[in-house]
Order: structure tokens, then sequence, then C-alpha cells
């Protein structure tokens, strides 16, 4: 396994044995990510988080893990203040910034974009959503919450709910998760679909379901997404189905006992905020790792754990 110096630009890049070993390391930076522990491993060490797109949890958590292991951090989530508003490339930004850090952590609105990136930079390249394509780093989050609820994912009921046409995250979970056996049903409206060429890289096919009652019963995780209402290319599709689906304490009501809700957030209305106080709810813990999975992988890419 050769972590130090390794880009994550998509989650089909890691292998299991490579996930494992984020995980182990991650749940020991879960005391640090709380702030009850110290630590100075990335002392000296420069990330550079670049932010095309609208950011709340990924940019702050991994500027957190940085801070918190006791790197530094550079960068922008405004764009329009920097040299590319002057025409300046996406790949001469790279390379410039490439000179001034140790890791770059890059979203943008277009895919491949941090392919491209990892082309052109000398240090690892991570991947924090490029348009609809993947978000490696939320699918490890994601993971590793399923991972600590149940152990084993292999024949896991995983409904993943919503947008899966535009949704990044669901293109990267939806992978891994057929990788290590769950079931997978996708529940989205008819214009929402899952994208064929994802489906057909998957190793086990997933069951298409358009209403959520008809297997409730049977979810172990219910993975909600938000409409993507930027990618949209005509607004009125948008209105057309926005609103479709919301996970409300009675949908819950018939719901195993051991069942959870996650979702990537921001949520727009997809789960009652009544959902926040049942036992079910686990996509604030589910923010929270975002914070120790960052820090394990910053340092394995930085080659110091
Ligand atoms: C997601 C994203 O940006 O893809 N957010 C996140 O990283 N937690 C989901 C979304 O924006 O709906």
């Amino acid at each position: 396994m050769m972590f130090k110096g390794k880009d994550i630009v998509s989650i089909k890049e890691l292998s299991k044995k490579e996930i494992d070993r984020i995980f182990e390391v991650a749940e020991e930076m879960i005391p640090i990510a709380r702030g009850e522990k110290k630590s100075e491993i990335l002392r000296g060490y420069v990330l550079a988080t670049l932010f095309f797109e609208p950011s709340t949890r990924t940019r702050l958590s991994f500027e957190t893990a940085m801070h918190r292991l006791g790197g530094g951090v550079i960068g922008f989530s405004n764009p329009k203040a920097t040299s590319i508003s002057k025409g300046e490339t996406l790949a001469d930004t790279i390379r410039i910034i490439d000179l001034y850090s140790d890791v770059i952590v890059i979203r943008h609105p277009y895919e491949g974009s941090a392919r491209l990136a990892a082309e052109f930079a000398q240090h690892p390249v991570i991947n924090a959503g490029d348009g609809a394509g993947q978000h490696p780093t939320q699918t490890l989050l994601d993971l590793f919450t399923m991972t600590r609820e149940f152990g084993d994912i292999k024949g896991l009921n995983i409904a993943l709910i919503g947008d899966l046409k535009y949704g990044r995250t669901v293109h990267s979970l939806a992978y891994i998760l057929s990788e290590l056996g769950a079931n997978i049903y996708l529940v989205s409206p008819p214009l929402l679909r899952m994208p064929k060429h994802i489906i057909r890289e998957l190793k086990s096919r997933p069951v298409e379901v358009d209403n959520l009652d008809d297997i409730v019963e049977e979810v172990d995780v219910f993975y909600v997404t938000r409409i993507q209402k930027e990618r949209f290319p005509d607004p009125t599709e948008y209105r057309k189905v926005a609103g479709t689906y919301s996970i409300t304490e009675k949908l819950l009501s018939k719901a195993k006992k051991s069942a959870i809700v996650m979702h990537p957030l921001p949520r727009v209305g997809e789960i009652a905020t009544e959902v926040d106080k049942l036992p079910h709810a686990r996509y604030f813990q589910q923010a929270f790792n975002g914070v120790p999975v960052r820090m394990a992988l910053l340092s394995l890419v930085l080659g110091v754990v």
C-alpha cells in the first residue's frame, strides 16, 4: 500500500485494503477531531482548498482536519476573487498553487476537473466533488458511518433516495456499496434515475423503485439526497420534481428499529426536522465523521502515518 503522494480522484482507485487502512487511521483520529487530544503531526505542511462551487461541510471539515493536526491552510471559496476571473486557466492556477502547498483539495463544477488538476500538480490532489461526477471523500465518510454502525456492509439493504441523476455522492457511493456486497435500492422520480453508465459498473443489479413505501420495512440505511437544482439545464424540469420525497416520522414508524437515516447535507426539505430527534437520525454524526476521515486521508497522502 503506497498512500504517500496518492491522488484521490475517484473511489474506484481505492482498494478494500486501502479503505480499511483509512478507517483504521480515522478511528484513531476521533479524539483529536473532537478536540480532546492534541496533535502536531502535520506541522509545517500546507493544505490548499480550491472551491469553485459552494461548500460548507467539505471545505470546513478539510480545513478543521488540517488545523487539528497542526498544519496550515490556504485557499479560496470565491474564485471570482482570484486570477481565474482575469482568464487564467485551471491548469495554470493548479501549477502555481502546487508550488505553494503540499496537498490540494479541489471542488469544481465540471466533471473531470480534479483529474486534470492531478495531472498538472506534483503534490497529491483530492477531489472534493467534480460536477455530477465523483465525491470520493464523501463516500469514505458515508462508508465509515455505515461501517461503525453495522460492522459489515455485505447484505445490508441500502436505499439511495432522491436525485440519482445529478447527485455525485450517490454515484461514488453506489459503486463501492456494490463492491462490498450491499443490496441497493434506487428510489427516485423517473426524471432523476441513476445514469445507465453508472448502473452498468455495479457488481449486482440494483432494484429501481418509485415508491419508498414499498420497501420501507426492509431498509437498513435510508441515504437521502438533495435535488441538485444547480445542475438542471431547465428550471421548469426542476419544478416538476422539487419536493418529491420527504422522510417523515410517520414513514419511519414503519421502518426497522435499527434503520438509520443519512444525508450528505445540505437538506432542503427531504428530511423533516421532526426526524432529528428520532434514534434513526445519523446525518449530523455523519457530517462530524468527515473530520476524522479527512484527517486520516491528509496524513496518509502526506506520508506521516
Ligand atoms: C454534497 C455535494 O456537494 O455533492 N454536499 C456535500 O459535500 N456534503 C451534496 C449536495 O450538495 O447536495
